[in-house]
């Protein structure tokens, strides 16, 4: 039986934090048991943002050590650096002629880096380049956070003009959000996403942090004023993040945490939140450490081969399909 195909990307733009590890990353390795799966740092991605070239070309290395180090297996997933496959770029280009620029203004993701002062082309088409990233290995579906939703039903959309103008080629991907996890928040302002670009590095823990960090971290964590441990997002943004966060790490439902915490202070719940999570990163945190870089750039280097072969083979149909061979 062939398997399912899935594709997933991150960005190298900053440091991987548990709201990575839990919205994708812990997803993306499990579900190498059951498809086909491929995973990519995004690095062209990251630069519709200021970069500095030392810096990114370090970020870069790292992101992919921390993909590798939370298990994702080079023996079992293709696993490379997106601009090391040009492919990406070229399918970008004709998927660019078929966008529509109004869905592309109202792009939430798009709309709050413009307020923060970014404004490049690339900014406005980064959707238009992650459907090329998907469609690149016409694969069936994506493991995202929600925050991904309309990048999603962009792609979707995409794919429908493409195959309605060149005939069915491109098979419609599906998103995949976990159930659990799919969107953690700051630690400093628990209404706001979990981020890579917040100035306060408080607000989120690395994947890569040690557990005196994380204990540290996760004391500081923004609550309220009730002493009341109970699941209410509403309410108690603050608690409810906590509990998702220990559920993730304990393999326990929220509402049999709640419970179990009811009578506890919110100084225990942190203790216990900060305890599960530097216990469940420590291999993770262990295994980046024991990576060497050039180790690390050799396997991306043979993963960008592999796509690249692979990426060719729909280019090659893609090219003929629209009149660009002959
Ligand atoms: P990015 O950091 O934008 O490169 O995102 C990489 C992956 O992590 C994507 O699948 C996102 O949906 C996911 N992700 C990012 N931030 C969060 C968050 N706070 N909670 C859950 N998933 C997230
Ligand atoms: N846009 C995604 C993010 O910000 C990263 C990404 C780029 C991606 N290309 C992708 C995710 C393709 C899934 C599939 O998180």
């Amino acid at each position: 039986m062939t398997r399912k195909r899935v594709f997933s990307g991150i960005q190298p733009s900053g440091d991987i934090h548990i709201g990575n590890y839990m919205g994708a990353l812990r997803n993306w390795v499990a579900m190498q048991d059951d498809y086909e799966t491929v995973y990519c740092v995004v690095d062209l991605h990251a630069l519709t943002l200021p970069q500095v070239p030392s810096a990114l070309a370090e970020a870069r290395l790292r992101t992919a050590k921390i993909l590798l180090a939370a298990g994702i297996d080079p023996k079992r997933s293709l696993v490379y650096l997106q601009s090391q496959v040009p492919q990406h770029a070229e399918l970008s280009w004709i998927l660019g002629t078929l966008a529509s620029m109004g869905h592309l203004g109202r792009m939430t993701q798009y709309k709050e880096k413009l307020d923060k002062g970014g404004q490049n082309l690339g900014l406005f088409s980064y959707p238009v380049l992650m459907a090329a990233d998907i469609l690149v290995h016409r694969v069936h579906a994506v493991p995202v956070g929600n925050d991904q939703t309309q990048h999603l039903e962009f792609t979707r959309d995409l794919v429908d003009r493409f195959n309605s103008r060149y005939g069915d080629y491109f098979p419609m991907p599906e998103q995949i959000t976990p159930g659990l996890g799919a969107r953690v928040m700051s630690l400093k302002e628990p209404t706001s996403k979990m981020s890579k670009s917040d100035p306060d590095g408080s607000s989120r823990i690395l994947v890569t942090d040690d557990a005196d960090t994380i204990r540290r971290k996760v004391r500081r964590a923004v609550t309220d004023s009730e002493a009341r441990v109970a699941y209410d997002v509403e309410r108690k943004p603050g608690i409810s993040n906590l509990l998702d966060i220990l559920a993730v790490f304990t393999g326990n439902t929220v509402e049999e945490l709640a419970d179990r915490h009811a009578g506890s202070g919110y100084g225990q719940l942190k203790e216990t939140v900060a305890e599960a999570v530097a216990t469940g990163l420590a291999p993770v945190r262990e295994a980046y450490l024991g990576l060497g870089d050039g180790e690390v750039q050799g396997l991306m280097d043979e993963g960008a081969a592999e796509a690249g072969e692979r990426a060719e083979r729909t280019m090659v149909e893609v090219r003929r399909l629209i009149g660009l061979s002959n």
